[in-house]
């Protein structure tokens, strides 16, 4: 049956390629401050309330099946040998914050009610390894709004109980987007094979397939 999924962080990255992947078969609308191609781009800034909204207004009534939160941003110099955590900025952490965790709270406090509209809702979000317990990186800012954003859905999960969205987290370990394969080319990353983007996929294609009885929590995505 064709879903409408709403992806935010549609323009680059694994929220592309699941834009991509989705747009064969389904309606997608796109989010991002930047061009999204392949889907009904609505352009918007997760950081502001204002940019909040917007894709509120711009969902109007209509019924979603899926909201995927692929947006996340990290410390400049975050996952390279240079990062320090003592020279990141008060400003900087709060950005982090904004996307990653402020941001998928009041989406979803707000889309909540066209999730309920759909027979099988899911909310399913981009976290992290290192907002899993007892693997947490140095990046002080990013690893925190991770945790926080597994905290947030559990209780999200209990906040909304009656709209009977199904919630999911899939925390991955270096995904092989585009970037990451060009800092692995350029040496920033050590020699590493990175996740698949197809393996996101299969996880996303695996929990919409679900019948509406089964909630996933955590998907804990580690490179072997
Ligand atoms: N790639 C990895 O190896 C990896 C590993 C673990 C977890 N993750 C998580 O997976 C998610 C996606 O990562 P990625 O590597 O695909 O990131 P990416 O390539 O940098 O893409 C991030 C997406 O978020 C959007 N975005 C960022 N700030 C925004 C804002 N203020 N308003 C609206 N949209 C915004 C960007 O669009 P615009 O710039 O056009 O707005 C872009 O579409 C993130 O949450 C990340 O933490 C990634």
């Amino acid at each position: 049956m064709k879903k409408t999924i709403l992806i935010v962080g549609a323009s680059r990255g694994i929220g592309a390629e699941l834009v991509n992947h989705f747009s064969k078969e389904h309606h997608v609308i796109g989010v991002s401050r930047t061009e999204a191609k392949h889907c009904q781009w609505l352009p918007a800034d997760l950081s502001t309330s204002d940019g909040i909204q917007a894709i509120i207004d711009s969902v109007g009534q209509q019924p979603i099946d899926a909201l995927i939160y692929s947006s996340g941003i990290w410390e400049e110099q975050g996952f390279s040998d240079d990062f320090d955590f003592r020279k990141t900025t008060a400003e900087e952490t709060h950005n982090i914050m904004l996307v990653n965790l402020i941001a998928p709270i009041e989406l979803t406090k707000k889309i909540a009610k066209n999730l309920s509209l759909s027979n099988n809702p899911r909310a399913i979000y981009l976290g992290a390894l290192s907002g899993v317990d007892q693997i947490a990186s140095d990046q002080v800012a990013y690893a925190a709004s991770k945790f926080g954003l597994r905290g947030a859905i559990q209780s999200l999960r209990k906040a909304l109980k009656p709209e009977n969205i199904g919630f999911t987290v899939i925390n991955p370990g270096n995904v092989a987007t585009e970037e990451v394969l060009d800092d692995i080319e350029k040496g920033l990353f050590s020699e590493q094979i990175p996740i698949p983007l197809s393996d996101i996929i299969s996880s996303v294609e695996m929990i919409l397939s679900l019948s509406k009885h089964t909630e996933v929590g955590d998907i804990n995505l580690s490179q072997k």
